[in-house]
């Protein structure tokens, strides 16, 4: 039976299996959701076992497993790395959630005619690595697997991967492979196929900064006490100067400068400024002078505060002036940055601006290497091929602003490259209230991935 065929038939079953998953609150973030991210852990695993894979196994690690499985159809063929995340991003803020966020629900929308699947997860990455389950058991099921095809679904992703390196180091012959293929991206439009050829890195740290040793009555101390909030504000409004350009000293030092040709390059990936204002009902765009909005959002390091908080919060007003004041920061970085190295800048720095009046900690959180992707490979050329195929058009290379720290891991540990050949749409709203993913998309992809195995194995020498 031709593949297609063998997709068309299953449709639904793909469909409801994908949304019984979406089911499982798998949020690794927060450890009240622990045995339903190792009840996901299992379902998965039986996923891929009913589809035809080998060996499969839910691997332990100092966190959440790894669920492993694969298929060896014959050593001397090329063996293609799938990974994903079946781990899920908190769902809060809930009460801006139309249906609740572990409840799917089909429906249309303007950029999703069809119809898209809202649930946490849907795109990020649940319904994402699904499409890899799918399309492995409908060539398993016909016949047609082309080269070996192993599976690595991790469940940390969302919280930076920290047990991760540790597990390709201790199974590195297990994971052996000639490509890393990753569907945890987007394309530009469901009309504008694109493979993503590059990821920011992260550098993420909380502040601390502590005035007086107590709250103190805002009239009986104030005009002379420091107050921490407001130097914090100070401090974090100083991190960039007119131009938006970050002021922490040597941040830019190693960053990449792009060629000429590069950038014209990029500028040839279809941007509606007007369209991107609408998408987040913004009256004017932000950013670094002399980069364009895509080259801001990508090849350009930022420096962006993820939350602020300290002193009264609550009902009504309450005169105080708050003992400590406290803020999450992450820079995104770009090749050649190195994330010890911008945390421990960024640290000095906040330390040497920071007045006398005020003692200050820095702590840093998880963070990550940026990567680049190869265009001209065997696996980059596949992937091109594959979506060529499916979509009609040839995709558009583009670079994200987004991170995954360990496809930075795949090339040092296993010495691996990735392809990062994902379907999700930048309006999906990933991580935010109503995050979804289109029907479109999801059977696109499941489509297109046969498509890779298959050229994927032509290609490689
Ligand atoms: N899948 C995303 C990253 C992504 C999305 C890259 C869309 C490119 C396009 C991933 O799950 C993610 O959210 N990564 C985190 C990093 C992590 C260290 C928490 C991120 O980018 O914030
Ligand atoms: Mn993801
Ligand atoms: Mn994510």
């Amino acid at each position: 039976m031709d593949i297609r065929e063998y997709m068309s038939e299953h449709r639904e079953r793909m469909l409801n299996e994908l949304l019984e998953l979406l089911r499982i609150p798998s949020i690794s973030a927060d450890a009240a959701y622990a045995s339903d991210t190792h009840k996901c852990a299992e379902v998965v695993a039986n996923h891929l076992r009913n589809a035809g894979a080998d060996n499969v196994e839910v691997v332990a690690t100092e966190g959440y497993p790894v669920v492993y499985g694969e298929k060896m159809v014959d050593v001397s063929l090329p063996t293609v790395l799938v990974y994903g995340h079946y781990d899920v991003q908190p769902a809060d803020p809930i009460d801006l959630w139309d249906s609740p966020a572990f409840e799917p629900v089909i429906k249309k929308t303007e950029l999703h005619p069809e119809g898209a699947i809202f649930a946490r997860g849907a795109c990020d990455d649940k319904g994402q690595f699904f499409m890899h389950v799918k399309a492995f058991e409908a060539m398993v099921a016909t016949n047609q697997v082309p080269c070996n095809i192993k599976f690595m679904i991790e469940g940390e992703e969302e919280v930076g991967s920290v047990h991760l390196e540790d597990f390709l180091e201790a199974h590195k012959e297990r994971l052996s492979a000639d490509v890393v293929l990753v569907s945890d991206t987007g394309v530009i439009a469901n009309d504008v196929p694109s493979i993503t050829t590059g990821l920011r890195g992260l550098s993420y740290v909380e502040v601390e900064v502590t005035g007086p040793n107590r709250d103190l009555h805002s009239g009986l101390y104030g005009g002379a006490a420091p107050n921490p909030i407001n130097i914090l504000c100070e401090m974090i409004a100083s991190l960039k100067d007119e131009n938006q350009q970050i002021t922490v000293a040597g941040f830019y030092d190693d960053v990449e400068e792009l060629s000429a040709e590069e950038r014209e390059a990029m500028a040839e990936a279809p941007f509606s400024e007007e369209a991107y204002k609408k998408s987040i009902d913004i009256g004017a765009v932000e950013g670094e002078s002399g980069y364009s909005i895509p080259e801001r959002m990508s090849i350009r390091p930022t420096l962006d505060v993820n939350g602020i908080w300290g002193g009264y919060t609550g009902e009504g007003a309450k005169t105080v002036i708050a003992s400590k004041a406290y803020a999450k920061i992450s820079m995104r970085l770009v090749p050649h940055q190195n994330p010890e190295d911008i945390t421990a800048k960024f640290e000095a720095h906040f330390k040497k601006i920071a007045p006398d009046s005020v003692k200050i900690k820095v702590s840093p959180m998880h963070g990550g290497q940026p990567a680049v992707t190869p265009t001209e490979s065997p696996s980059y050329l596949a992937a091109s091929a594959a979506m060529e195929a499916t979509f009609g058009k040839v995709p558009v290379p583009v670079r994200s602003g987004g991170s995954i720290p360990i496809v930075s891991s795949f090339e040092r540990i296993l010495g691996l490259k990735t392809v990062l050949m994902g379907f999700g749409l930048d309006s999906d709203a990933i991580h935010s209230p109503n995050e979804h993913y289109g029907l479109f998309n999801y059977f696109k992809g499941i489509e297109t991935i046969p498509h890779f195995h298959a050229e994927f194995a032509k290609r490689h020498g």
